[in-house]
């Protein structure tokens, strides 16, 4: 044998513990950092069922809780990542999200959560994170309106705090244009196109006048006849009938389609951040114009993106915790 492949084996021989040590200890950051469809297959697999019911039961008394449980998701992700943040209610170390402005006197739903988490944690008690619920929340809520679905990505663990002000400064106004629309995400690693098709999810659910009365006084990129209608129930004065609601897809407001992408083509998005997607600007339009006409590649493409979504930030492996009532740290 060479003097040089003797001194290899040697050396190998000698470092092999290190190696293996150092192998293993890579795999578990790889492993602790990716999210999985299986990861409650043996400690929770009732936990899909539990959230298909708790959507059902919670829908027959209030058709627009699921579209505002699959905002709560969006929410959630672009503070600090998926980690059920917004779920927190003020406490003595926490700031809610619950009344940053976007959230505030808007966001709704948190007493489905509570029910869900409540019968989870019957069935697994402590296994299931609040993050990981309003994911398979906000996919069950899509399908419920009869959207596409999507294998949901699990594993996430629960923040111990809050951020309002990450809240008010990471969940994007109505009133961006598309340049602050593309990079608001662009900051979450989301690309123009997630942008375009996650907005899709404007085909369910409702918008404040005070979200959209901006468009319709101010924007001349809105269809007059339509912005004549929705001014006759919300009028231009600030404070005045501000959370009067309109839909955001006037024809099919609790059918996940892509009836919102038509309304666009035709000027009739109800938020200024809406119609920003069909204002001129050649890749937005033809996104636009694509998923006006293929439902099914808005389908696809959605899916595909909201599990890009789902994906931010996750806390695994130590951080965080599976809290056991999502209104507060264990
Ligand atoms: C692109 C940037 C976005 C902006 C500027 C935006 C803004 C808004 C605003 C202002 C409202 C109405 C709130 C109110 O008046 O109470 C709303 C509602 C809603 N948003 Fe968005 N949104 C965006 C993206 C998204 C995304 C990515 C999702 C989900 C994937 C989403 C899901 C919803 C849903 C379902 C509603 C209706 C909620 C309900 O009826 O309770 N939005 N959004």
């Amino acid at each position: 044998m060479a003097y040089a492949e003797l001194k290899l084996k040697l050396k190998l021989k000698l470092y092999s513990p290190y190696l293996i040590v150092l192998v293993l200890s890579l795999s578990l950051v790889i492993i602790q950092g990716r999210l999985s469809t299986n990861f409650y297959a043996s400690t929770c697999p009732c936990v899909f069922p539990i959230v298909k019911e708790g959507i059902k039961e919670a829908t027959m008394n209030d058709s627009r809780v699921a579209a505002s449980l699959l905002r709560l998701h969006f929410h959630d992700c672009f503070v600090n990542g998926c980690d059920g943040s917004i779920l927190l209610d003020d406490g003595p170390n926490i700031t809610s999200e619950k009344t940053a402005v976007p959230n505030n006197q808007s966001a709704r739903g948190f007493e489905v959560v509570d029910n869900i988490k409540a019968r989870v944690e019957k069935a697994c008690p402590g296994v299931v994170s609040c993050a990981d619920i309003l994911a398979i929340i906000a996919r069950d809520s899509v399908v419920h309106y009869g959207g596409p679905t999507w294998e949901v990505r699990l594993g996430r663990r629960d923040s111990l705090t809050a951020n309002r002000s990450a809240a008010n400064q990471f969940i994007p106004p109505p009133s961006l244009n598309l340049s602050g629309l593309v990079s608001n995400f662009q900051n979450q690693g989301l690309s123009f196109k997630d942008m375009v098709v996650l907005s899709g999810a404007h085909t369910v659910g409702f918008a404040r006048c005070v979200s959209y009365r901006p468009h319709i006084y101010n924007d001349s990129n809105i269809d007059p006849t339509f912005a004549q209608s929705l001014q006759a129930t919300c009028p231009g004065q600030t404070g005045v009938n501000d959370t009067i609601l309109q839909p955001l897809d006037l024809q099919t407001r609790f059918c996940f389609d892509n009836n919102y992408y038509q309304n666009l083509l035709v000027k009739k998005g109800l938020l200024h951040s809406d119609q920003q997607l069909y204002n001129g600007n050649t890749t937005s339009d033809s996104l636009v114009k694509k998923y006006a006409t293929n439902q099914c590649q808005f389908f696809k493409d959605f899916a595909k993106s909201i599990v890009k979504m789902g994906n931010i930030k996750p806390l695994t492996g130590n951080n965080g915790e599976i809290r056991l009532n999502c209104r507060k740290p264990n």
